[in-house]
């Protein structure tokens, strides 16, 4: 069922090092529930973060995806079965689920879940089990979407690099360096998007989240795809642009945390086709995207602007995902962009694990005219 095994298969560790105790002074595991001043507040202590220097993976070999949402079963009857409620959060872009409970779905109601997702773009699940299922079980699940993505620098649960933690204690002196040299928080990215076959429907769930503040902000790619004139749509079909996790591996080597994996760039069509859906979306990202191949430096930044600028303040193409205890937020990582704000200023911490299989490797299909 799950593909954790073939997972770890992939991403074992090829140098753990025997010798890899500290030569300098800094210790090889860096865990930030010894930075907690001796008193834990985390309400899932064996999933704050850990960071260890000795672990490094191969790179990553191409698999086969298999997108469970195509062919799924457009009634939705193994996912949303009676008592559950669907609401959506805007007309196009996102809903909200109450009266399901994924970790007990059948393999049915997975695949109409990927379907789903695909078509709402994302979907909060309320009250979930997930965050209380041993980490397994929770891998188990979430890797029946795809392989595991173990991330190259982020900080993960000790024995669980598929996990990816995202996690602030909320402390005042981080969201003022955080905010020194930023107007805002805000920076919409698509995750990982340098990998050859980035995440697909990506699970992310709530550990302990503030009480007000730290919504994700989410954008549909495919309808920012489709508010573009007839002649840019066209002149984009064809096009490539280069994604890149090497500023993020440096970002990490300078904050001295880990490097697990050497950092890559791939090439990817601008307008990517969805393979459950056929959907077209934009497939850039102000993270990550770099260059258009081919284009003059100055002809790339410009086009590349133009498509940050429109993906960033399109609000009528964009839904905001409120947090809640239990909530389970699954998005398709292929036709959205998103990103985290930062604007609580209560201490209160911000802790929650992504579960983010890969998907296939981005294609795009032909144009066609609107009139067709
Ligand atoms: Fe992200």
């Amino acid at each position: 069922m799950a593909t954790v095994t073939s997972t770890q298969t992939q991403n074992l560790p090829i140098s753990v090092k025997a010798n890899s105790q500290p030569t300098e002074e800094k210790p090889r595991v860096r865990r930030a529930v010894d930075e907690e001043s001796g008193t834990i507040t985390a309400s899932h202590p064996p999933y704050l973060p850990t960071w260890d220097h000795g672990e490094k993976y191969a790179p990553l070999e191409p698999f086969e995806h298999i997108e469970h949402g195509k062919g799924a079963d457009p009634s939705f009857k193994d996912l949303l079965t009676e008592g559950s409620k669907l609401q959506h959060l805007t007309p196009t872009t996102g809903s909200e689920v109450t009266g399901v409970q994924l970790s007990k779905l059948s393999d049915a109601g997975k695949d109409q879940l990927a379907l789903l997702v695909a078509q709402r773009k994302v979907v909060a699940f309320r009250n979930q089990d997930l965050e209380n299922l041993p980490i397994q079980e929770a891998l188990d699940f979430g890797g029946y979407f795809g392989r595991h993505h173990i991330h190259p620098t982020s900080g993960s649960p000790e024995g669980y690099p598929e996990l990816h933690i995202v996690h602030r204690s909320g402390n005042a002196s981080e969201f003022d360096s955080f905010l020194a040299n930023r107007n805002s928080s805000v920076s919409w990215h698509s995750d990982v998007s340098y990998e050859k076959q980035p995440p697909g429907t990506t699970f992310l769930y709530a550990l302990d989240i503030p009480e007000v503040g730290g919504d994700t902000g989410f954008v549909n790619q495919v309808e920012a795809y489709n508010r573009l004139s007839p002649l840019l749509k066209e002149r984009l079909h064809g096009l490539k642009a280069i994604h890149s996790g090497f500023e993020q591996a440096e970002f990490s080597k300078k904050r001295d945390g880990v490097v697990r994996r050497e950092p890559v760039t791939s090439e990817h069509p601008i307008v990517r086709t969805h393979p459950a859906t056929g959907e077209k979306a934009l497939f850039v990202n102000k993270g990550f995207t770099r260059k258009i191949v081919g284009f003059k430096e100055e002809e790339s930044e410009a086009l590349l602007k133009f498509l940050f600028d429109h993906i960033g303040r399109g609000i009528d193409y964009q839904a905001r995902v409120r947090w809640a205890p239990g909530t389970v937020v699954v998005w398709d990582n292929r036709v959205t962009t998103h990103s985290a704000i930062f604007d609580w200023t209560t201490g209160e911490r911000r802790h929650l694990a992504r579960i983010t299989p890969q998907a296939e490797a981005p294609f795009e299909t032909p144009y066609v005219p609107e009139s067709q």
